[in-house]
């Protein structure tokens, strides 16, 4: 039986690897057997591939071509090594973001063309494509205090990333809205202002009808 790919996207500070991981427990569980990976990342290359893109001084003022093509190199990789053979063996696999952040980021925030940006995904990708991508939103304010919040604690170190002005993330805003209009079958908003609890059950309201009996 064929598993279930269920990728999770939103701007930052949404809250999405919180939620990834309740659900993860929740699942396991229940007898499932759960996958969790990240993009870019989830991969020995992939995770170096993360350091580059993010932290990497070889990185600093990269190309945005270059940035397009890296996040795809590294998605490449997390399909054939670790989706595909994941979802082969029946297992659920949980993506903590997945293409659609590439068609928002590289192709609305950095302005790249959108149909070269979906060639190159679906070179990447081939015929991997998520049954189901909840896009967890945040008013871009709680994101940007969310964001400093966390800045701030120095739980998290700045990123390649973080430095995009806020034109950049109002852009990206716009496209995970326009994406939910243009994919209204496989993507849906998930309110993620509420309480953690709140959001788990809108998460879980989209996943438990989709779960094979375990
Ligand atoms: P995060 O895992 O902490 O969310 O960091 C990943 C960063 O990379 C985030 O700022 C979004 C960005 N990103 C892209 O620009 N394009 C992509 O395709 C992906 C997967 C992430």
């Amino acid at each position: 039986m064929q598993g279930l790919l269920i990728t999770f996207e939103g701007t930052e500070g949404a809250g999405k690897t919180t939620q990834i991981e309740r659900l993860s427990c929740r699942l396991g569980e229940m007898g499932y057997q759960v996958r969790t990976v990240r993009e870019p990342g989830g991969t020995p290359l992939g995770e170096e591939i993360r350091t580059l893109l993010k932290h990497h001084p070889a990185g600093r003022g990269m190309s945005s071509e270059a940035e397009l093509l890296l996040m795809n190199a590294s998605r490449a990789e997390l399909v054939r090594k670790v989706i595909r053979p994941a979802l082969d063996a029946g297992e659920i696999v949980l993506c903590d973001r997945f293409y659609d952040s590439t068609v928002v980021y590289q192709g609305h925030g950095r302005g790249l063309d959108l149909e070269q940006v979906e060639r190159s995904i679906a070179f990447a990708v081939g015929t991997t494509i998520p049954d189901l991508t909840l896009v967890l939103q945040v008013p871009l304010a709680v994101s940007e205090a969310r964001r400093a919040a966390r800045l701030g604690l120095g739980s998290e170190p700045a990123d390649r990333f973080d430095e995009a002005g806020r034109e950049f993330f109002v852009r990206v805003e716009r496209a995970f809205e326009d994406l939910l209009h243009r994919h209204p079958d496989r993507m849906h908003a998930v309110d993620a202002v509420d309480t953690v609890e709140a959001v788990q059950r809108s998460v879980w309201s989209w996943v438990e009808p989709l779960l094979p009996s375990a």
